[in-house]
């Protein structure tokens, strides 16, 4: 029997709780399954019993997984109402899905954390990585989304309500589309913290409501980094503070902003943008006008969105999406290679065709698992990705600033 004080909580806790400790955002009280069932992962197959697709066939789950690894899927995967999605249960390396993109249009209340989507080149053609057309109270976290045909991850029509897109990686859309993604919407979408990486356009695309603070983007191409609605008539009501932008190899003279007219209002504070590609981090605080916001209508009232619990300055930001975005307990080599090329400060980056193209050779398993070519105990990819120099073979023994040997700290990373 539940006594009344119990039955009050019940109901005041249900109205303010949170998709998780620390979630943030419009998205931030997804519900996910927790008024469902469970359902363990045991399979890494593509479908029958213990696999992800047969968990996702009704809706109302908390879906945790007992294996670690790539589940190659042939057909898209789409998410239903009331999921929950729990990544960071898995066992190391993590869940990577690789072979096709996702839907989560109609996927109400749903919480997706710490995962790998890798559409590629064999995915279904002009189709995105993730894709959501409508749906309400969407939240996804940790999660790496890349080589998408289409977008990587789009979010589009005015039915798309309440939903947060935090510490992402979006990066590597393939030519020849190779967008970041849309971001149109008037129900209201928060974007904290994300890496949008080697995307030759669409870093996102934004209409509508939007609240964009403390991403970084890098190495877009000639469509641009943050395009402002495009000619749109529509009316855009958009926070956009604390962003690092850092042109790269592919970045021609595109400023970080494009595309703004009057009718995208936007509230800049706190931007910063690095154009030089000079091999070092020198970014400069951007001035609020008009004009450096390619025409947008800068107003001076912060729109009353819900707002990250700390909004970071551009470089803190930057630091926190370097250290923590994607699926990162622990990352991949194809994360881990992404998050070196912003490193290299502008010198290094690349729009691909494929996933097996130039440096990226598909999910990198084997080099993540093996290439340690100055045998001091530490992978290659993992040196690159901290800057450490993979010369001498004693590097490992270099004490950090945290105090630890760099050996420990690639140990300690793979158990954070
Ligand atoms: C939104 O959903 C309603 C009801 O399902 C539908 O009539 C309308 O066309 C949708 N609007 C958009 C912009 O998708
Ligand atoms: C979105 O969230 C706001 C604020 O919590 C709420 O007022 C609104 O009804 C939500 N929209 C939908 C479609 O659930
Ligand atoms: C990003 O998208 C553009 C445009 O579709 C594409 O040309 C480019 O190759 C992509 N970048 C990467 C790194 O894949």
């Amino acid at each position: 029997m539940l006594f009344p004080p119990f039955i009050f909580f019940l109901a005041f806790a249900n109205a303010a709780q949170l998709a998780f400790p620390g979630a943030e955002g419009f998205g931030r009280n997804a519900r996910g399954g927790r008024e469902g069932s469970s359902y363990v992962v045991t399979s890494l197959a593509d479908d029958g019993p213990g696999t992800l697709r047969e968990g996702l066939k009704e809706p109302g789950k908390i879906i945790t997984f007992k294996v670690g690894g790539i589940i190659r899927i042939k057909a898209r995967i789409v998410i239903p109402k009331s999921t929950t999605i729990l990544g960071q249960t898995a066992p190391s390396p993590g869940i990577t899905v690789y072979g096709n993109g996702w839907s989560a249009s109609g996927a109400d209340d749903s919480i997706v954390r710490y995962i790998r989507i890798r559409m590629g080149k064999v995915g279904t053609d002009k189709k995105d990585a993730m894709g959501i057309a409508h749906g309400k109270n969407i939240i996804f976290d940790h999660v790496s989304i890349s080589w998408g045909r289409d977008e990587t991850f789009s979010i589009n029509g005015n039915n798309a309500t309440n939903i947060t897109i935090s510490n992402c990686i979006i990066g590597q859309g393939l030519e020849s589309h190779s967008a970041g993604g849309l971001i149109q919407t008037n129900g209201g979408v928060s974007l904290f913290r994300n890496l949008y990486i080697d995307n030759k356009t669409r870093n996102p695309k934004v209409k509508g409501k939007n609240d964009y603070r403390n991403n970084v983007v890098y190495n877009w191409g000639g469509g641009g980094g943050y395009i402002a609605g495009g000619d749109s008539e529509g009316q855009s009501q958009c926070m956009i503070v604390g962003n690092y932008f850092i042109s790269g190899p592919s970045t021609g003279s595109t400023s970080a902003f494009t595309r703004g007219n009057e009718n995208f209002h936007a509230f800049t504070q706190g931007n910063y943008y690095d154009a030089d590609k000079d091999g070092t981090l020198n970014g400069k605080a951007m001035a609020d006008d008009s004009k450096n916001f390619a025409g947008m209508n800068v107003v001076k009232i912060p729109f009353p969105y819900p707002g990250p619990d700390k909004v970071l300055t551009a470089k803190e930001a930057l630091d926190t999406v370097l250290r923590e975005a994607g699926a990162s307990k622990p990352r991949d080599a194809v994360d881990g290679r992404m998050v070196a090329e912003v490193r290299s400060w502008g010198k290094v980056g690349q729009l691909i065709k494929s996933e097996d193209e130039g440096p990226m050779a598909g999910l990198m398993v084997e080099m993540e698992k093996m290439v340690d070519s100055n045998g001091d105990g530490i992978p290659d990819w993992y040196q690159r990705e901290r800057g450490w120099d993979v010369g001498d073979g004693k590097g490992g023994m270099v004490v950090e600033r945290s105090g630890y040997t760099r050996l420990e700290e690639w140990a300690n990373s793979l158990v954070e």
